[in-house]
């Protein structure tokens, strides 16, 4: 069981992975990060979730906007428009404390014990970063879902060359990725490779994934002709529980940052020597491609069948 502070803009699949953790991790804290939904209307989905799941770690409020880019209009179609499937009753506000303080005192506290997990945009984690560049040698390490690197074709998912959490931020991705920072990272190459079914989320007995995910199936139903969704974020647990699953390689990775491929996550594929490398400094972070998927979805079945 790991550390892990809990970095989310909390939708539908940031749901079922944060059920997940709190039955396989000590989570010390929830920050929360704009993304599939406002920060503050995921300080509340953090709330409803927290209390549907029985699970009491503090929630804290993240950054409502990218680092350098304007604050884009939300896209909440498949998680709803409250991002939890519009499924709950929500009487919670949006007050917390903030939530990049936290960051910082906590793997302070705390020096090489503390696991970031980031399945949102990663602009707090720049921000805390930024702000007290001292804690980079004192993190053990994050585990972020985000990026596409083109196993199997799995590119993009918000525009052929981009996936949703770098896109939304890639600023604050790049610096993050670049950083000494050690990262792990679950891009599109495995996160699109478990799907789970309607079927099989019903067969949880778990009811509150159900209710929060009957949009999204019937939007996946609809467009996709197959009721289910990618687990994506519940990957970062997979990876604390079972790393053996997984095919890595080591590499430094940067991000596209404007033009036509903003968004695009990119891995150094020769190592030609050149007067202009842009991976030059830049930590060789771990890189998942290939995944076991049906083991990884065993083990999450079988954390999840209560
Ligand atoms: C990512 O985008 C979000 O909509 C999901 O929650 C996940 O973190 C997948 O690209
Ligand atoms: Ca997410």
């Amino acid at each position: 069981m790991r550390k892990i502070i809990f970095d989310t803009d909390i939708g539908v699949d940031d749901a079922f992975a944060l059920a997940y953790a709190a039955q396989t991790q000590h989570i010390l804290g929830i920050t929360t990060v704009f993304g599939n939904v406002p920060v503050s209307q995921a300080v509340k989905n953090a709330k409803v979730f927290s209390r549907e799941i029985a699970l009491n770690a503090p929630i804290f409020r993240g950054c409502s906007r990218p680092l350098a880019l304007p604050a884009l209009v939300n896209s909440t179609t498949v998680h709803g428009r409250d991002g939890l499937g519009d499924a709950l009753e929500n009487p919670y506000d949006d007050k917390a404390d903030n939530a990049i303080s936290f960051i910082i005192d906590t793997v302070k506290a705390q020096p090489g014990e503390v696991t970031l997990v980031a399945i949102g945009p990663l602009t707090n984690i720049a921000c805390a970063i930024n702000q007290a560049p001292e804690i980079i040698p004192l993190v053990k390490d994050v585990v972020i879902m985000g990026g596409a690197f083109g196993t199997r074709g799995h590119a993009g998912n918000v525009s052929p060359h981009s996936e949703f959490n770098i896109w939304k931020d890639p600023h604050a991705a790049d610096q993050v990725l670049s950083s000494a920072l050690p990262v792990v990272m679950l891009p599109l190459d495995v996160t699109h490779e478990v799907l789970i079914s309607g079927d099989e989320i019903r067969y949880l007995n778990f009811p509150v994934l159900t209710q929060i995910s009957s949009g999204y199936l019937q939007y996946s139903l609809t467009h996709e002709r197959f009721e289910g969704m990618a687990l994506h974020d519940s990957l970062t647990i997979s990876w604390l529980t079972h790393p053996e699953y997984f095919t890595t390689v080591k590499s430094p990775i940067r991000v596209v940052t404007d033009g036509i491929t903003r968004g695009q996550t990119l891995r150094q594929l020769t190592q030609l020597a050149s007067r202009f490398n842009p991976f030059e400094h830049c930590s060789k972070q771990t890189l998942c491609l290939d995944v076991n998927a049906s083991k990884v979805k065993a083990a999450f079945f079988h954390s999840l069948q209560k």
